[in-house]
């Protein structure tokens, strides 16, 4: 976020609150020169390594401001934090959609087809939107940080069907913890919270007239859900998974093991412009 994308009126009326707060528990806690300077110390590597993101999700102020943005909205599908792990421009997949390649340690994992449908709000289908997905491998590592798996691993843009329907291969992802190799880790760390993230898989789905919709979609039983380290998880967003076995559906897969199946459709905001967001 660049400081020009807030208006000097927003920033008139909010920073002399913002300064008071801080300055508010400076006072209560009577924080010290070298306490502060510590403070400031943290900060700043935590810009230099590009942590901000990070910092503010791990303190669940981003899911405090996506629930403030997306107040009161009824009728669609719940938003959901980005988080810092999103990657500009991921290949274009065609169908039959798969967003990833083997690699060694994913004969360990799953193999997951999520499907839905893209709608508006008044149920009409969305032929022109287009879906960007990112999640970690089957072992809990996004491409970023492990090594094993190709660039772009598990991440991909596609269109949906003329009838807004979609589908795509993937393998069921596992909770991971988020980066705790930086500031923000120590951090962690030195208040005594967990790094965890219950498995996920990340969305942003765009189409003209209506809002972009960047969300999460979680499983159930999962160990972290109800203690998320960015505290991200949302009831309507968890959906179950279905395995199939059958050779039958083995056959018309093309699969040698069992599968899972999840059906997550997607319902976006009409724009009030008209255009897209
Ligand atoms: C993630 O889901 O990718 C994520 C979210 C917040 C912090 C770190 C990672
Ligand atoms: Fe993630």
């Amino acid at each position: 976020m660049d400081s020009t994308r807030v208006s000097s009126e927003r920033l008139q009326k909010v920073l002399p609150d913002a300064l008071a707060a801080i300055q508010g528990v400076i006072e209560k806690h009577r924080v010290t020169e070298d306490e502060w300077s510590a403070v400031l110390a943290f900060l700043t590597e935590v810009a230099r390594r590009d942590e901000f993101v990070l910092l503010s999700d791990v303190t669940k102020t981003s899911v405090l401001v996506d629930a403030i943005s997306h107040e009161g909205e009824t009728g669609v599908t719940p938003s959901d934090v980005e988080g810092p792990l999103y990657r500009e421009q991921p290949p274009w997949r065609e169908k039959p959609v798969k967003i990833y390649e083997e690699y060694e340690g994913s004969e360990n994992g799953d193999v997951l087809f999520v499907r839905g449908r893209v709608t508006s709000a008044d149920g009409t289908p969305i032929r022109g939107a287009v879906l960007d997905i990112w999640q970690t491998g089957p072992d809990g590592g996004y491409d970023l940080w492990d090594e094993r798996q190709p660039d772009y691993n598990f991440r991909g843009r596609f269109g949906v069907e003329e009838d807004g329907g979609y589908e795509f291969q993937t393998m069921v992802p596992k909770p991971y913890t988020v980066p705790t190799e930086g500031p923000v880790g120590r951090l962690l760390e030195a208040i005594g919270q967990h790094p965890w993230r219950p498995a996920h898989i990340h969305f942003k789905v765009e189409a003209e007239g209506h809002e972009t919709l960047i969300t999460q979609v979680f499983f159930p039983d999962d160990p972290y859900l109800e203690n998320d380290t960015i505290g991200a998880v949302k009831s309507a967003l968890v959906r179950p998974l279905t395995r199939h076995e059958s050779e039958e559906e083995l056959t018309r897969r093309g699969l040698d093991a069992p599968f899972y199946t999840c059906e997550f459709d997607i319902t976006l905001k009409p724009a009030l412009s008209g255009g897209q967001a």
